[in-house]
């Protein structure tokens, strides 16, 4: 039985990788987690050990540190946006909850460690297909604070010999995902509660976007590597909002679907998606699921899970 500790494991991506970890057996499963944005009620399925506590506090990390062999690290304060309003709280958690962490990883002897970055948000505008040899320029504090985190894994496999590296979702979509404010969770959501959906721009902007199940398939293939550095994960193909709004239509069957258009939003890239050729050659990650696939799949757990909160 591998020994794993998950930080923020009660969250969107946490939650879907415990499910995926627990199905597949062998794996000792901790969560550490505050719950200032997961709920551990998700967790209760799947038999893992859960912890409350903040990455910042040491006597949470030595606690739930005894004994690990590999540390997935997805806590973070995720929010864009809140971090242009409050740049102090996501430092204090992305930077130096990071720090903390791989400081007591380090005390522990535990020397795998997996962490969660971004693409689009260290990158900024840069030509597309993004890849992990562009110099970063974060056009918010949310990417200052991956690209910082992503520095000191870097510092701390070349220093103490530990085997870390970043991963850099993409757009990442899914069941579990009804509080993120994502495009495709914001669009589902407009929908059951019947409000508009806007589209800022003229729908030609694309992403990149990834199935979680994709995405949790790829952090295993990583935790089993001894891969360092810096890795992006995503489908590998751009999609546009208007392509996006399509398969809405087609999964939610409602074609007729209204989308009112205003003008673009200062400061958003326009065209970002990402090449997976280096995760692809350093651990095999390779995406299945069609976007047409994963949407369908989202809407029915957004259906029932909007549907059990509103009964
Ligand atoms: N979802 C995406 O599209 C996406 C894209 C790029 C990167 N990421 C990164 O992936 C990781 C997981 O994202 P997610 O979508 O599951 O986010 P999420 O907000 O659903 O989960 C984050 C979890 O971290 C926990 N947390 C926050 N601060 C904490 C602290 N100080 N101590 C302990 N736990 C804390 C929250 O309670 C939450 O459960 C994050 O690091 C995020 O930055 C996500």
């Amino acid at each position: 039985m591998k020994r794993i500790l998950i930080t923020g494991g009660a969250g969107f991506v946490g939650v879907n990788l415990v499910a995926h970890l627990s199905a597949l057996g062998g794996y000792r499963i901790s969560v550490l987690d505050d719950e200032s944005l997961g709920e551990r009620r998700y967790l209760e399925p799947f038999g893992a050990r859960f912890m409350h506590g903040d990455i910042r506090d040491r006597k949470a990390l030595d606690t739930a540190l005894d004994g690990q062999e590999v540390v997935v690290h997805l806590a973070a304060d995720t929010r864009v946006i809140d971090s242009i309003e409050n740049p102090r709280r996501n430092f204090d958690v992305n930077v130096v909850g990071s720090y903390c962490l791989l400081e007591a990883c380090r005390a522990h002897g535990v020397h795998r460690v997996v962490a969660a970055s971004t693409g689009g948000a260290i990158l900024g505008e840069v030509p597309a297909p993004v890849h992990e040899e562009m110099v970063a320029c974060p056009l918010a504090p949310y990417g200052a604070s991956k690209l910082a985190m992503e520095g000191y894994l870097s510092a701390f496999s070349a220093a103490y010999g530990m085997k870390c590296c970043a991963l850099r979702f993409s757009n990442i979509y899914g069941p579990g995902s009804f509080h993120k404010g994502s495009v495709v969770a914001h669009f589902f959501k407009q929908i059951l509660t019947a409000k508009e959906l806007v589209v800022y721009g003229d729908g030609s902007q694309a992403r990149d976007f990834l199935f979680v199940e994709d995405l949790v398939e790829g952090i295993r293939q990583a935790m089993g590597s001894d891969a360092t550095g810096v890795f992006q994960l995503g489908s590998g193909r751009p999609t546009t909002i208007n392509e996006l709004l399509e398969i809405v239509r087609a999964v939610t069957n409602r074609p007729e679907l209204p989308v009112r258009y205003a003008g673009f939003r200062a400061g958003e890239i326009h065209v970002t998606w990402c090449d997976i050729a280096k995760a692809r050659s350093a651990f095999d990650f390779s995406p299945r699921t069609s976007l047409p696939d994963g949407m369908a799949r989202t809407w029915e757990w957004f259906h029932t899970y909007y549907g059990k909160a509103a009964s």
